[in-house]
């Protein structure tokens, strides 16, 4: 077998991957003048010291083509009341009307902060790297806060698992 070859097709190993759970973001920037924003599940902490912060687009992704030169983003962790945001954000070909009555207001960077987002992360973009057919973008964070006021509740997040969305109960 070369190094290259593998015993199982794509959707295998999509399969597969979707038995790990996620949280769902929505990454955010401002470019030219209007927000742009996609559902990303890829995001992780990278660094505490430099806070360093990463996600992964797709090649080719609109969003990610449209925000890219703003060399900022913000990072939206998605509610268990927000999986409506989550499907609209991750459709194809609807790039400019994603925020069509969605309230947002600017984190430091001027990128967008979603109302009753469980947490945002903003930052500034340190590096892109070319990862197979995606990229992985790692930022620097800027600013950051979370559990704001959910009318007194403690809000829970979404989760992404087999293809689906859920959400957390603690158990110990
Ligand atoms: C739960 C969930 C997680 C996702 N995570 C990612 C991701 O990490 N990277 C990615 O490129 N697309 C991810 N997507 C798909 C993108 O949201 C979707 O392809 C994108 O919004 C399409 O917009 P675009 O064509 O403007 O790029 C995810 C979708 C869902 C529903």
């Amino acid at each position: 077998m070369s190094e290259d070859s593998h015993e199982f097709d794509s959707a295998h190993f999509r399969t597969v991957m979707g038995h790990f759970p996620t949280g769902v973001t929505v990454v955010t920037a401002m470019a030219e003048d209007r927000p742009h924003g996609f559902t990303i599940g890829s995001f992780t902490s990278v660094s505490l010291d430099p806070p360093l912060v990463g996600f992964l687009p797709q090649v080719g992704s609109e969003t990610w083509t449209a925000m890219e030169g703003t060399r900022s983003f913000c990072v939206n962790v998605l509610s268990d009341q927000q999986s409506d945001l989550c499907w609209k954000f991750a459709k194809s070909g609807t790039e400019a009307s994603r925020f069509d009555s969605v309230n947002w207001h600017p984190a430091p960077t001027g990128s967008p902060v979603l109302d009753r987002a469980v947490a945002w992360i903003d930052c500034t973009i340190e590096e892109v790297h070319m990862m197979g057919d995606h990229l992985f973008v790692l930022g620097r964070v800027v600013a950051l806060d979370a559990d704001a006021n959910h009318d007194g509740e403690p809000p829970l997040p979404l989760v992404f698992y087999r293809g689906a969305l859920g959400g957390f109960s603690a158990e110990g």
